[in-house]
């Protein structure tokens, strides 16, 4: 199925369709997704959702082949957390490329260029072949790519810190929640972590009620942590473990 971006305003769809529950994408001859009219559109991504989740088995596949440990895919009930794949750059960089989220996280650039996003795709390659983070793609069967998860450690540590972000056109739908705690499962039960941070800026409400969701406590402060657009931000540090989790 191709995919197209269009501008639109998010209570209309071309064509008179109805715009489902989510208000952003739907199902027509083709599957549009909507981006908010200020973002600057970017060359139409290769895959559609189900392309892109076949061409994930594929690639990961053939990583097998050549000897690297194959990354699973985590299923939720309306997520699947699949590898990352070549064909995902333009979607990621679309996504990740939105100034809101570079505004509440500590490393994703801004501007992100293209370079940006090939090399992360890489490098949640290398990082799972070295069994240290694991970065997942957060699909969703009508969407596509959506946002990220991950567990980042250095190899073989049993403290690994939870990512996530959430593209702008699909917040406020749980998927962070939703995906975030597949994968803490997962960091527990397969990668045998025995306790998982997260950091966040104070300002960032959001994702501070998605840490309280994923029962993880918060446990201190930290003043001018990070800076950001030439400014220190104050984090708040948050905690979960594999006897909390269990
Ligand atoms: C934080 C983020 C991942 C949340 O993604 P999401 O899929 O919208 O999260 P969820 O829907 O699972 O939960 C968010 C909850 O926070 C609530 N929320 C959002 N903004 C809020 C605010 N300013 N104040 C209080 N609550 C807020 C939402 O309403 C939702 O609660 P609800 O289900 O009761 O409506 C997303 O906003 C994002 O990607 N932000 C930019 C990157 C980022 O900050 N990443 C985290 C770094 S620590």
């Amino acid at each position: 199925m191709a995919v197209m971006y269009a501008f639109c305003d998010q209570k209309t769809a071309p064509s008179g369709q109805a715009v489902p529950k989510l208000g952003t994408a739907w199902q027509g001859p083709a599957q549009v997704f909507c981006l908010p009219a200020h973002t600057a559109l970017p060359a139409p991504p290769h895959p559609g959702s189900r392309t892109a989740d076949r061409v994930a088995r594929q690639e990961s596949s053939v990583l097998h082949v050549m000897g690297s440990p194959q990354q699973p895919y985590l299923q939720t009930y309306r997520l699947l957390l699949r590898p990352l794949i070549t064909a995902d750059a333009q979607i990621l960089k679309a996504l990740a490329g939105d100034r809101r989220i570079a505004d509440t996280t500590a490393s994703i650039p801004h501007p992100y260029q293209d370079e940006d996003a090939t090399w992360y795709i890489q490098h949640s390659r290398d990082q799972f072949a070295l069994d240290a983070s694991a970065i997942f793609a957060v699909a969703h069967p009508e969407h596509g790519l959506v946002g990220i998860v991950s567990l980042s450690r250095p190899t073989g540590s049993l403290q690994a810190e939870l990512g996530y972000w959430i593209g702008v056109p699909f917040w406020g739908n749980g998927f962070a929640t939703e995906a975030a705690k597949r994968l803490l499962s997962y960091g527990f039960e397969t990668m045998g972590l025995q306790t998982v941070q997260g950091r966040l800026f104070v300002r960032n409400a959001a994702s501070s009620v998605v840490m309280s969701r994923l029962g993880m406590k918060k446990q201190r402060v930290v003043h001018r942590a990070t800076e950001k657009w030439g400014t220190g931000e104050d984090e708040e540090i948050w905690q979960t473990s594999l006897c909390e989790a269990t």
